[in-house]
């Protein structure tokens, strides 16, 4: 990819977009790294190198595992492993990379594959942010709020949300969603100039995406902050996969504090469902926790929770979280529902009775059932908006 192969007579107007992309690699405010199936590292842009503190030319001599931190690698190797193999269509996540002086830059890293006319892998493409700042603020946030909680364990899970919110201000910043996707799109305008004659159109079409992602951003950040205006719940039309960005947003120090990388696969299409934000959301955060609970004794490799948002059938949706934790023990499917059922030293038993009678008062079912290989999923359906409760 960084090989610029400078054909012999490029029109000029080529030439131009070619400079012109190529500075939107190099300038863009976030770290991209090209990586090849062996993960050797073909280019990178100067945020990356910035942020990992070597040149190009030594980052060019490196693989990408070299600079991912060594608590992070197996990790890593599993996602990339499944990239390359195009078992799965890309990830995003949280990890630690490795700087050049051997400390460690906390990064949010899509990571995206580039494929041939087959289909085969060719590159991998990582889109990063520096997120090490925010980590520590959050840190700093957990540890006073620790220590304010301390006499407060039995804390209601209603009650944990709004303080959640109050953390939104330090995140009102993040606006990570449509960052990526601004990138990816400057990503396809650079493919389409690759063309012997590149379709202007279609160019144009990518940078106006461009301009409605970062307007996107500033939406985030008033949906931020009118989440922390602790409004009394009311009824909308809601896309669910931006109620569970939300809901990561606020969950990825607890996640992170907790060794567990999160995976979303969050569907850009679903048809919206009517209900109530906080509770959906309330749904979720349960849902995420219960999780992380299940994979506290795991090795720090499994320790991979999977949150997807799907289209079930034209008239639902469903949610699943699944993780790689200890799993559901025999004819306790229905058992983990009831009303203070618990198998924790502090659990309440609360959570998934509260989720189910939300998800119920929705119009939809909670269910959960053992994964073939290990650990659980617990997925919701709702019905898309049209069939109100
Ligand atoms: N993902 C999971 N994997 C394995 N077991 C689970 C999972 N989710 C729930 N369980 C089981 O179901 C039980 C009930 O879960 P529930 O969320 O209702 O209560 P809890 O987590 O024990 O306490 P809390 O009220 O604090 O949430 C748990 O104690 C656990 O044994
Ligand atoms: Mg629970």
């Amino acid at each position: 990819v960084i090989a610029k192969k400078t054909t012999a007579k490029a029109p000029d107007s080529v030439r131009a977009g070619e400079t012109a992309y190529r500075t939107l690699f190099d300038k863009a405010p976030i770290g991209i790294v090209v990586a090849d199936a062996a993960g050797r590292i073909h280019d990178v842009n100067e945020t990356a190198c910035r942020v990992l503190g070597y040149t190009k030319e030594e980052l060019a001599a490196l693989t990408v595992w070299d600079i991912t931190h060594p608590d992070d690698r197996s990790a890593f190797t599993i996602l990339w492993g499944e990239v390359v193999e195009r078992r799965r269509a890309g990830y995003s996540i949280e990890k630690r990379y490795l700087r050049k002086d051997g400390s460690a830059v906390w990064v949010t890293i899509t990571t995206t594959p580039m494929t041939g006319p087959d289909g085969g892998f060719l590159y991998g493409i990582g889109m990063f942010q520096d997120i090490s700042d925010r980590i520590r603020q959050e840190q700093r946030m957990r540890k006073a709020e620790g220590e304010i909680r301390k006499d407060h364990e039995e804390l209601s899970h209603v009650t944990r949300v709004a303080t959640m919110s109050e953390l939104a201000s330090s995140l009102a910043h993040e606006i990570n969603q449509p960052l990526t996707a601004i990138l990816s799109n400057a990503q396809a305008a650079l493919r389409f100039l690759k063309a012997a004659r590149p379709d202007l159109e279609e160019i144009r079409d990518t940078l106006k995406d461009i301009v409605s992602e970062d307007q996107r951003a500033a939406k985030v950040i008033k949906e931020l902050r009118d989440l922390m205006k602790k409004e009394e719940p009311h009824l909308e039309p809601l896309n669910m996969s931006r109620v569970i960005e939300q809901v990561l947003l606020f969950l990825r120090s607890d996640c992170i504090i907790r060794g567990v990388t999160v995976i979303s696969d969050l569907s850009a299409d679903l048809p919206p469902v009517y209900g109530s934000r906080v509770q959906l959301q309330q749904v979720i955060i349960n849902l995420i926790n219960n999780a992380c609970e299940a994979m506290k004794d795991a090795v720090p490799a499994e320790k991979m929770l999977t949150i997807r948002a799907l289209k079930k059938d034209p008239k639902n949706i469903v949610v699943e979280i699944a993780d790689c934790g200890q799993g559901l023990k025999k004819g306790m499917t229905e058992k983990i529902f009831e009303p203070f059922f618990t198998t924790k030293l502090k659990g309440l038993g609360m959570g998934l009775a509260i989720s189910r009678s939300i998800i119920a008062a929705h119009g939809g079912t909670l269910t959960a059932f053992n994964n073939p290989d290990k650990g659980a999923t617990v997925s919701f359906t709702l019905p898309a908006e049209g069939a109100k409760p």
